[in-house]
């Protein structure tokens, strides 16, 4: 993992933690940085001794968005040949719960790769934003849609449509994040979070990742046949024995690891 230059990674127990770092352009989200960003990803999630990953960035930015000084001389039709967004989606293809653990600023692609994640928690100096229409551009990595089925269509649109940022409060009252913390908690709560989860069985917490991510992508009706096909596929793991003996003997139950 040595040779990441525009992030840090770390390990507290099951809890991998991602860190965006590259402070001179608040977390900008240039190629290199979102190609390390899906190696470390990819790396975490083949890891079995992993249970969930937390990505963070800085006190001061989780990330200002796509990097603009790489973006301005982009051309379409490159762009089309060269779709430079498509590699973000590695977020969406971990397996493991990704925790967003954001303080700071989180605007354009950055709020896009925080709403990407499973599990938002907010520093109360957190400030989400989809400024891209003050760029002439419109958010490019799913802001316009997964922001509205975040917060719905009338603020959604307001902010895409203006530029503003909303802070942390905010975002707890609209739906954006699951909790907001005082900044100096952040990455204690978030690490512990992902811990937490760490404890519990991994084939039932990936299969719950994936029955409530499907609810974004499937009718009610498909949503709700695929929760019941992996309901009943977990009755064939030993945890399922295990959390069930373990509830009736009225002990602590001892799911296995990976
Ligand atoms: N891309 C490249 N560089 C960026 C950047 C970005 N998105 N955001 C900040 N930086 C750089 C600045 O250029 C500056 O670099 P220099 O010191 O070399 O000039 C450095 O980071 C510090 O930034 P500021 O001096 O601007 O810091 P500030 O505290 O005054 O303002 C800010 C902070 C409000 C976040 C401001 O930097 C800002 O508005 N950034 C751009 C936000 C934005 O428009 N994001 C959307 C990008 S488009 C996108 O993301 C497309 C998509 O949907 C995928």
């Amino acid at each position: 993992m040595a040779d990441y230059e525009m992030i840090l990674t770390e390990r507290h127990g099951a809890a991998a933690v991602i860190r965006l770092n590259r402070p001179q352009a608040l977390n900008a989200l240039c190629d290199q940085l979102m190609d390390e960003l899906a190696r470390a990803l990819r790396a975490f999630d083949a890891d079995d001794s992993v249970s969930a990953i937390v990505l963070t960035g800085s006190d001061k930015a989780f990330a200002a968005g796509a990097d603009i000084r790489e973006m301005q001389p982009r051309s379409w039709p490159g762009t089309h040949r060269h779709d430079f967004i498509a590699p973000w989606e590695a977020v969406l293809g971990v397996q493991k719960p990704v925790i967003a653990a954001v303080a700071g600023f989180a605007l354009g692609g950055g709020c896009e790769v925080a709403m990407m994640c499973d599990i938002l928690l907010a520093a109360d100096t957190a400030k989400f934003g989809q400024p891209e229409i003050k760029l002439g551009i419109l958010p490019g990595a799913g802001g316009s849609q997964r922001l509205t089925h975040a917060i719905g269509k009338s603020k959604a649109m307001e902010m895409v449509l203006t530029g503003r940022m909303m802070d942390a409060a905010e975002a707890e009252r609209c739906g954006l994040v699951a909790r907001v913390v005082p900044a100096a908690e952040l990455m204690d709560q978030a690490v512990a979070l992902a811990q937490k989860i760490g404890e519990l069985s991994a084939p039932a917490v990936a299969m719950a990742k994936e029955a409530v991510n499907a609810s974004f992508e499937l009718p009610l009706r498909e949503g709700v046949r695929l929760e019941r096909r992996l309901f009943l596929s977990l009755f064939g793991t030993e945890d399922q024995k295990e959390g069930m003996a373990a509830f009736n003997e009225k002990r602590k139950p001892l799911f296995r690891r990976g």
